[in-house]
């Protein structure tokens, strides 16, 4: 027999909304990572895009100048913001009611990390799903560190970020770029 469903199921109250959060260290948003941006977009309702503090990672960018070029680049995507948040994702997650974590999976050395990372949340937080997307194959190879060593040595990145990205890039290694745009 053929459910009926009411209009009860597509309203749109709270508890039927998915915030999903995307976290990361983004230092910077490649276009790799804005790739998946774009498909969590397309399966929730709102994707939080989190700049996280990664307990190895030094930090490239400020908090404050990576979570602005998250802004500026995700200006196209009407259901998505950046944040930063300090302590545990999961926490972040709760605190903005969130029942989604969006990871990206490039490549089969992403999956061991990955898959300690989502149990582990889950053991936090059983209310709080992890959801892998893959990008891409052209964008798999793309990282921040990448797109940072090719800038310090004044290669051709641009073509990997955004363009907010590129600009803050270029402004770090002033003397570089200048020289090429002069040649
Ligand atoms: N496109 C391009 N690059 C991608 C990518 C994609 N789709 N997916 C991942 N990457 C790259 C990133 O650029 C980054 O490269 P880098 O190492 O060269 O900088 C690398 O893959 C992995 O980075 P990221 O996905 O940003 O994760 P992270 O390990 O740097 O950060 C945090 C993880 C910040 C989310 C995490 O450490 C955190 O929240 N810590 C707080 C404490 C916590 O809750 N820990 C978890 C306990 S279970």
């Amino acid at each position: 027999m053929a459910r009926k469903y009411t209009a009860a199921v597509t309203e749109s109250r709270p508890e039927h909304r998915y915030v999903a959060v995307y976290p990361g260290s983004f230092d910077p948003i490649t276009l790799g990572h804005l790739e998946i941006v774009e498909r969590a977009a397309r399966l929730f309702d709102e994707v939080v895009v989190a700049v996280g503090h990664h307990p190895t990672k030094p930090g490239f960018f400020s908090f404050e100048a990576r979570v602005e070029m998250i802004e500026q680049s995700l200006a196209h995507i009407g259901n998505a913001r950046a944040a930063h948040y300090s302590g545990l994702m999961i926490d972040f997650c709760r605190q903005i009611g969130a029942r989604v974590i969006v990871r990206g999976l490039r490549a089969a050395g992403d999956f061991e990390p990955e898959f300690q990372m989502a149990l582990a949340n889950r053991e936090l937080e059983p209310g709080v799903e992890t959801v892998f997307l893959i990008p891409e194959p052209r964008k798999q190879f793309i990282s921040s560190s990448l797109i940072r060593e090719i800038a310090s040595h004044g290669g051709p990145f641009q073509k990997f970020v955004p363009e907010p990205v590129a600009a803050a890039m270029m402004a770090r290694y002033p003397n570089f770029y200048e020289v090429r745009r002069q040649a």
